[in-house]
């Protein structure tokens, strides 16, 4: 397969056409963003970790019924994807109150919640990724009812696939943002990215935040963090 023209760069990956209409190849850089871009930065080898880590997961997933955008990792920072229109939402899932949630709602970081929580923002950057209900999914005709009936189920059984996955490596899943895509022929599969840039994990015995908010907020041991997260789950 060659690789064509760039079609799009975004914070934290190119994405570039290939020879088959069906296909793409995803390039996962080191650049670091948050707050909606106003805090840019480098996390050096965080590319070759997030590839690495996210196509770990999406196979991990595939094996559980979950349909990904999965098909080839070709390189260290590059994976062959399969071609979808992104549905314009992040889909969050919650099951420890953290972030954004914490602020909302005043629940200190860290505070149980009696089930898990589901959200959605709408992808604009213009706007700030606003949050949106079903209501206004519907009304902005973002995704049909039927399709979020299939990304809200898809994103609670990934909830409980990775939660438990991740037991075992003594990480505790306390929210994540998933994306969802739709093929040609209109099948919903999960796309994107599932990595310490999109989760909140912390060590289940410690606490220790081996994710994005180390650098969000500025506490140092970014890499560290981020090399942990791939050696628990890949072994190195
Ligand atoms: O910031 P907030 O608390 O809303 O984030 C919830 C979860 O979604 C976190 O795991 C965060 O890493 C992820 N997220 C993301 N991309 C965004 C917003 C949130 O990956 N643009």
């Amino acid at each position: 397969m060659k690789k064509l023209e760039q079609l799009y760069e975004g914070k934290a990956k190119k994405v570039f056409k290939t020879d088959d209409p069906e296909l793409y190849i995803v390039d996962y850089k080191d650049d670091a963003t948050a707050f909606n871009g106003e805090k840019k930065g480098t996390i050096m080898g965080k590319g070759v970790i997030n590839n690495r880590v996210s196509n770990h997961l999406m196979k991990m997933l595939e094996t559980h019924g979950i349909p990904t955008h999965f098909v080839e990792e070709i390189s260290e920072r590059e994976t062959v994807v399969k071609k979808v229109t992104i549905v314009p939402l992040e889909v969050i899932v919650r099951n420890i109150a953290a972030g954004s949630l914490s602020k909302r709602l005043g629940l200190p970081e860290g505070t149980k919640m009696k089930s898990t929580v589901l959200e959605y923002s709408y992808k604009d950057d213009a706007l700030g990724d606003p949050m949106v209900n079903d209501y206004h999914i519907a009304a902005m005709g973002l995704a049909t009812k039927e399709e979020l009936e299939t990304i809200a189920g898809y994103a609670l059984k990934v909830n409980e696939i990775l939660s438990e996955y991740l037991k075992d490596l003594n990480i505790e899943l306390i929210d994540f943002k998933l994306e969802f895509g739709k093929t040609s022929d209109g099948t919903i599969i999960l796309a994107d990215e599932i990595s310490p840039d999109t989760c909140r994990f912390w060590d289940s015995t410690t606490g220790e935040k081996l994710d994005k908010d180390r650098f969000r907020r500025d506490m140092g041991g970014v890499e560290d963090a981020y090399k942990e997260v791939m050696k628990r789950l890949l072994g190195e």
